[in-house]
C-alpha cells in the first residue's frame, strides 16, 4: 500500500516511554500528526516473551495502520530488540523505524572507549545493543534494570522511590563507569536526572529521542513521504488502559487539550 504524505506518523510503546520520542519527534517535525499507541494493559514488555511481544506489536500496527499511518516509530526497546525484524518480514512495503538503530549508528560514530547500556531484561537478553556495537575498540557494558519502567509507570520519576530504586541497580554496578551511558528503554529519560547523579561525573548520557526523531526526518525525506502542510501538526493518543499517571504526563508533554482515548482490545 502506498503511504501518503498527509498520513500520521504511527508511534508506539508499551506505555508513557514512547512519548519521550513522540515528544522530539513532534518539536523536530512540528507539522506532522502524529498517532500514538500506549499498550499499558500489557506493560512491562520488558518481561514478556519474544513471542507476546511480536504479538502485541502486530495488533498495534494493524491498528495504527487502520489510521493511514505512513510509517511506525517503535518508541520501545523492547519491541524493537524484539519484534521489528517480524514486522518489516510481515509488512513489506511499509515503513518500521526502531529506536535501536540510529542509536547504535551515532555511537559508532563517535570514539568511546566504554559505552553503557542499561534498559529491560527483554533488551538486554536479546543482546539488542551489545551484539550491534561489539568492536574491539569499544568496551560495553550492558545491565538490565527492569523495576525502572514499572516505576516511571506508577509515576516516581523523582524523590526518595526513585533515587533508592536508581541507586540500588547504578550505584555499584560497573555500567556507572561508562564514558557513554545509553538508556536502552524509553522510559529513562523521565529519570534522567536520577541517573545522571547516580553515574560518574564524566559520563555522556546519549540523547536517544533526539538522535531517533532525526532518523524519522531523514526517512521520511528518504521516502517522500514528509507532510507538505504547514499547520500545526495534531496528535491523538491512545492507550490500552487508562491511567492517571499516563493521562498526567500526557497532558505534560503535549498540553492539556491533547487527544487520550481509551481503546480496549
Ligand atoms: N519503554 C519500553 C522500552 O523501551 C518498555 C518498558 C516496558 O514495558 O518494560 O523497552
Amino acid at each position: 500500500m502506498e503511504a501518503s504524505p498527509q498520513g500520521p506518523i504511527g508511534i508506539f510503546d508499551s506505555g508513557v516511554g514512547g512519548l519521550t520520542v513522540a515528544r522530539a519527534v513532534r518539536q523536530l517535525l512540528p507539522h506532522e500528526d502524529i498517532i500514538y499507541f500506549g499498550d499499558t494493559l500489557h506493560l512491562p514488555y520488558g518481561e514478556k516473551s519474544p513471542e507476546a511481544i511480536i504479538r502485541y506489536s502486530t495488533n498495534i500496527t494493524e491498528f495504527l495502520h487502520a489510521y493511514d499511518a505512513k510509517c511506525i516509530l517503535i518508541a520501545c526497546n523492547s519491541a524493537s530488540a524484539n519484534a521489528y525484524s517480524s514486522l518489516v518480514k510481515n509488512y513489506p512495503g511499509r515503513l518500521f523505524i526502531n529506536v535501536i538503530d540510529p542509536v547504535v549508528s551515532f555511537i559508532s560514530k563517535q570514539s568511546y572507549a566504554h559505552v553503557g547500556v542499561i534498559g529491560t531484561k527483554a533488551t538486554i537478553s536479546a543482546k539488542a545493543y551489545q551484539n550491534r556495537l561489539m568492536s574491539p575498540n569499544m568496551k560495553i557494558t550492558a545491565k538490565a534494570t527492569p523495576l525502572l519502567a514499572a516505576m516511571i509507570e506508577e509515576g516516581f520519576t523523582s524523590g526518595d522511590v526513585a533515587d533508592a530504586v536508581i541507586r540500588a541497580y547504578l550505584g555499584n554496578d560497573p555500567v556507572r563507569h561508562s564514558e557513554a551511558l545509553i538508556l536502552g528503554c524509553t522510559h529513562y529519560p523521565l529519570i534522567e536526572a536520577g541517573i545522571r547523579n547516580t553515574v560518574t561525573k564524566s559520563c555522556t548520557i546519549i540523547d536517544s529521542p533526539q538522535i531517533v526523531a532525526e532518523t524519522v526526518k531523514s526517512k521520511l525525506d528518504e521516502y517522500d513521504i514528509s507532510c507538505t502542510r504547514r499547520k500545526p501538526g495534531t496528535i491523538r493518543i491512545f492507550v490500552s488502559d487508562l491511567t492517571p499517571s499516563f493521562a498526567r504526563l500526557a497532558a505534560l508533554f503535549f498540553g492539556d487539550n491533547v487527544e487520550l482515548t481509551e481503546k480496549k482490545s
